[in-house]
């Protein structure tokens, strides 16, 4: 969490700073601040709240300068206040960073007892007052960061600047994302791509324990020690027009919209026109490596944990390999056993999540092999792992993941079959036709968004209810916990998702005529069952939402609202499903006024433990 952005070159630095920082306000929004050198010294300026607040501050005080560095705030270590927002001073030193120190305190009272004096509650001011000490010894700012950077513990990304080297700037990574932006004699560094891509799509993705230092239109790269790194620039296909709205009111919408676009780029060049295999060209597994596994772990976190519920349905059915899907936080904490013969498969739309990532580590850690479902290309997961499955979705600004969860469903489909395959569990028959239904899986999309255009209408019907329960069975149980999940985060309404089969065992104490209930009914082996679940939930005097691919007008008497979406292969629904329930929480959302694209207390990317 937390966004930094630097600028080193000939412009003004605050304009590319503040629209980086806009880029990046999904990780964070609870200060903003800013520092330019200014040819006399080093301006900076810092605000509680969103990045509006401090885009109002500089429009009374500007300040000006060719190099500087900007942050975006998610509070970990001290409130959001002005005081706790970066960047962090300490006299000629100012410092911006993304992370976690785990040993400031035992740093700082060090430093305190040396004579500094500490004016805010987070771990980040250590670094500040540690690379003032070093160099107020050695006159040495490079070495001054360099050994500064040793001495802490946890996770950085930290882009420093000094008061008495004007026109320099180091920027460094461990554990915490950075890239670098190449331009024309100047220089971008920002905690994620979208930030800098107006300006140069030519990127270097530093490593952990490496080092970039800026002097005036140079860049050398070294690790921690002084080595030379070498570290040559990839080029983004993303374009900055995929980092804005759009003519949408939300990213969110305009997010849920790309889905069809999004979903054929996940399947572009993956399935061939002969329906014979799945190409998963970054995989890095053998047909007999794929034939070797005994068992396969999903580990995960949030939406993308709810993607892995669906992959167990998938990889168990069509390549018929047990599997056990894990929280990511809980994952490591419990001594999985993991062997050569385990498969552990993380998903991370943004690749940087802490816990899956430290997961990541535990399975490699045991021998296992580790492949990621990802969306941000080079991501520190996409990196570390043996092979890496993109989906392609492009970028997503929405806190609320809409394209990533379906993408990476889609994912998963690929990556059972081609499994399946390798494992002679699947038929070329069954190959085949769900081949053939995902070739016709963007087009669905389409029509199912088409089908949801009077969603605002019926989130109206409920716009006063306070609680609501997502049913769901089989594979469209983790539709429903997502549907919750979607519900919660930008309307905060409470919702739960629940196995409609599991209701009777408690949850169906809630109903009564205040509960709206949206059932998830598919037409597979299950859907009398849910019928009957719906039926007992009407019993108890609760509002029925029902959505579903079943045609039936019977169904019309039997919920209070019928929701008819597209049928495609029991193996996709699960990708149409969720569209009316992401669009569901969108209107909810809007209609009682929340932050859609920044809900409270969030963060896109959770690089925090
Ligand atoms: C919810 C949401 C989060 C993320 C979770 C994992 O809409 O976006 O629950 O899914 O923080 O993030 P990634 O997928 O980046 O690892």
């Amino acid at each position: 969490m937390c966004g930094i952005v630097g600028y080193v070159g000939a412009r003004q630095a605050p304009p590319i700073i503040i629209d980086g920082l806009k880029k990046l306000e999904y990780r964070g929004y609870d200060s903003a601040g800013i520092a330019t050198q200014n040819g006399k010294g080093i301006e900076v300026l810092r605000a509680e709240g969103k990045l509006v607040n401090l885009e109002r501050l500089l429009t009374s005080n500007p300040v000006s300068g060719s190099c500087g560095i900007g942050h975006t705030r998610w509070a970990t270590h001290g409130r959001p206040s002005v005081a706790n927002a970066h960047p962090h001073r300490a006299d000629g030193i100012v410092v911006v960073h993304n992370g976690i120190i785990e040993n400031y305190l035992d740093l700082r009272d060090r430093l305190i007892e040396k004579g500094h004096s500490f004016s805010s509650d987070t771990d980040t001011e250590v670094i500040s007052h540690l690379v003032e000490d070093f160099y107020r010894e050695s006159g040495d700012f490079l070495s001054a960061v360099r050994k500064t950077l040793t001495e802490v513990r946890g996770a950085y990304a930290v882009a420093v600047l000094c008061e008495q080297e004007p026109g320099k700037m180091v920027a460094a990574r461990s554990g915490s994302p950075l890239v670098i932006g190449q331009g024309q004699e100047e220089f971008f560094v920002a905690s994620d791509v979208p930030a800098i891509l107006k300006h140069t799509r030519e990127m270097i993705f530093l490593e952990d324990g490496e080092l970039a230092w800026f002097a005036g239109n140079t860049m050398t790269l070294m690790d921690l020690a002084g080595n030379p790194v070498t570290r040559l620039p990839k080029t983004i296909t993303w374009n900055p027009a995929m980092a804005e709205k759009g003519g949408y009111r939300h990213f969110m919408l305009k997010e849920i919209y790309e889905q069809p676009r999004a979903i054929a780029d996940t399947l572009a060049g993956r399935i061939p026109d002969d329906q014979a295999d799945v190409v998963l060209e970054g995989l890095g597994l053998s047909d007999a490596e794929l034939q070797s596994f005994r068992k396969v772990f999903l580990v995960a976190c949030g939406t993308s944990w709810h993607a892995a519920l669906v992959g167990k349905f998938l990889i168990e059915k069509l390549a018929r390999v047990p599997v056990e899907v894990d929280i990511a936080s809980e994952f490591r904490y419990r001594d999985p056993i993991v062997d050569e013969g385990t498969l552990t498969i993380l998903i991370s739309q943004s690749g940087e999540t802490a816990d899956t990532l430290a997961a990541l580590r535990e399975a490699k850690g045991k021998q296992g092999k580790a492949v990621a479902i990802c969306n941000v290309v080079d991501s520190s997961i996409a990196r570390e792992s043996d092979g890496v499955i993109y989906t392609h979705a492009g970028p997503e600004i929405g806190v609320a993941s809409t394209k990533a969860f379906t993408t990476q469903l889609v994912a998963f489909i690929l990556l059972a079959l081609r499994l399946g395959r390798a494992r002679k569990s699947l038929t070329d028959e069954r190959l085949g036709s769900i081949i053939a239904a995902l070739k016709t899986l963007p087009s669905k999309i389409q029509d199912t968004l088409a089908a949801c255009e009077h969603m605002e209408e019926i989130a109206r019907i409920y716009a006063q209810a306070t609680d609501f329960l997502f049913l769901g069975r089989g594979n469209q149980y983790p539709i429903a916990l997502e549907g919750a999940l979607k519900l919660k985060e930008i309307s905060y309404i409470h919702a739960e998702g629940y196995p409609a089969g599991e209701m009777k065992h408690g949850p169906i104490a809630l109903i009564d005529d205040q509960l709206p209930v949206v059932v998830v009914a598919t037409q597979n082996e299950s859907f009398e069952k849910v019928f009957s679940n719906m039926e007992e939930v009407r019993a108890r005097g609760g509002q029925v939402v029902v959505i579903t691919d079943c045609a039936d007008d019977g169904l019309k008497g039997k919920a209070d609202v019928v929701l008819p979406i597209p049928s495609i292969a029991d193996e996709l629904m699960p990708v149409l499903t969720s569209i009316p329930l992401q669009l569901l929480a969108y209107h909810f959302a809007v209609l009682r006024g929340t932050d859609v694209d920044q809900p409270r207390n969030l963060a896109k990317s959770v690089t925090v433990e």
